[in-house]
């Protein structure tokens, strides 16, 4: 029997795409090259923005034919998407070739959906869980190894869905990450450590005692071996000296923050909610560029969130020819349900958020060609 995962979205998702891949080895399956060639097909989905949405639609859509060859096909979507019910019942009724549709807290349930699809279709979302610490992940990234510190997030900026679909901050005992990273560099074959959330610097705040993101990025430089450390992602306001301190001081961990802006302009930011203005964030570039020399810093831009003026994009495009950043990702404000955002008055054209994020963007290459030359 063999299986097909499609991954959407952040790395967690890749990292969660390799414990569905452990789960489908352990109950049998194998996996194969082509969709065509699979018993099962798992979709694991995004809900970050609006064209996330629309590609999982489409690309379901496409799995009709696929269906009608084969009747024993399984399908199965999971991910963010999922997680929102009227989003998951959208996809049942819209495909009712779609066999399950699970959200992002029973995926390891999935055993026990495969061997109910026989007497029907299923559909569950939990809207609570606990982080797994037993499933063996079947690591498809290389020499990398994916390591979850904590799931969830806290932070609600207003644009974003993340808080709803994956619930609140949980951070995995200290002790059990340990045991991870050490299992993983003794199998030999990884040569790189990635630690992932959705803002790493509250890593241990919910833990009696609290454990820092440092002390734990130091703990981890101490686990013998040959490898270099790396984490993602930073929330500016989050980023504490120590933290900096430790990236400077260990020669493990990589030279290299992803610490998203999202705007320049202070009332946007605080309308994002971000909670911290374009000059505190400047502050911590500043104190990054001083402590960790040849540092690579990138970020996230949001273009065109309600309300933004010209002048305020423009904010984004002179911090972001004041940083000089190694590179940026630039996205068009996407609106989503149930967020703040969503209800706020002066939504932005899409014209207009086009010509921002192009303009964005045009600067960003212009950077980039810049720096080559220097
Ligand atoms: N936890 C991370 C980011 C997760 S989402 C953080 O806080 O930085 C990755 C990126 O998607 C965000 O940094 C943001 O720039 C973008 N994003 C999130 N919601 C969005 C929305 N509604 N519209 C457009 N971009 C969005
Ligand atoms: Fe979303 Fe903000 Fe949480 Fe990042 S910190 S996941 S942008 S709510
Ligand atoms: Fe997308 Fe979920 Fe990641 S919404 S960006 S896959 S946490």
């Amino acid at each position: 029997m063999k299986y097909y995962i499609v991954t959407y979205g952040c790395q967690m998702n890749v990292h969660e795409s390799e414990k569905i891949a452990g789960i489908l080895e352990s109950l049998g399956y194998s996996p194969c090259e082509k969709r065509e060639d699979a018993d099962i097909i798992v979709f694991n989905t995004c809900a970050i923005r609006e064209g996330a949405e629309d590609r999982v639609f489409g690309n379901v859509g496409n799995l009709k034919k696929l269906k009608k060859k084969n009747k024993n096909l399984i399908i199965a979507v999971c991910g963010c998407m999922t997680q929102k019910e009227q989003t998951a019942q959208k996809l049942l009724n819209t495909f009712p070739f779609v066999d399950i549709v699970l959200g992002t807290f029973n995926i390891t349930k999935l055993g026990y959906f495969i061997e109910a699809v026989k007497k029907g279709r299923q559909i569950e979302v939990l809207d609570s869980g606990e982080i797994d610490e037993v499933l063996p992940y079947k690591r498809t990234s290389g020499d990398n190894a994916w390591v979850n510190i904590m799931q969830g997030c806290n932070n609600f900026c207003t644009y974003c869905i993340v808080p709803y679909v994956r619930g609140r901050e949980e951070s995995r005992k200290e002790e059990n990450i340990l045991k991870e990273v050490r299992q993983v560099i003794a199998e030999g074959k990884y040569k790189k450590i990635t630690l992932l959330g959705q803002n790493v610097n509250s890593y241990g705040k919910d833990l009696s005692p609290q454990v820092s993101f440092s002390k734990l990025l130091s703990d981890i430089c101490a686990v013998e071996g040959d490898f270099t450390l790396s984490f993602m992602t930073s929330h500016p306001k989050d980023l504490t000296d120590d933290v900096i301190d430790t990236i400077a001081k260990e020669d493990k961990i990589e030279k290299y923050i992803h610490l998203p802006a999202q705007s320049g302009n202070n009332r946007i930011l605080r309308l994002m909610n971000r909670k911290y203005t374009r000059e505190k964030y400047l502050e911590i570039i500043d104190k990054i560029r001083a402590k960790i020399p040849n540092c690579r810093i990138t970020s996230d831009f949001i273009v065109g969130f309600p309300t933004e003026t010209e002048e305020e994009f423009e904010d984004t495009l002179s911090l972001v020819e004041k940083v000089k950043y190694d590179s940026i990702f630039a996205f068009m404000y996407s609106k989503r349900e149930g967020t703040v955002a969503e209800k706020m008055e002066g939504q932005i054209p899409e014209d207009v958020k086009r010509d921002r994020v192009n303009r964005l963007l045009a600067l960003e290459k212009k950077l980039q060609k810049e720096n080559k030359h220097d």
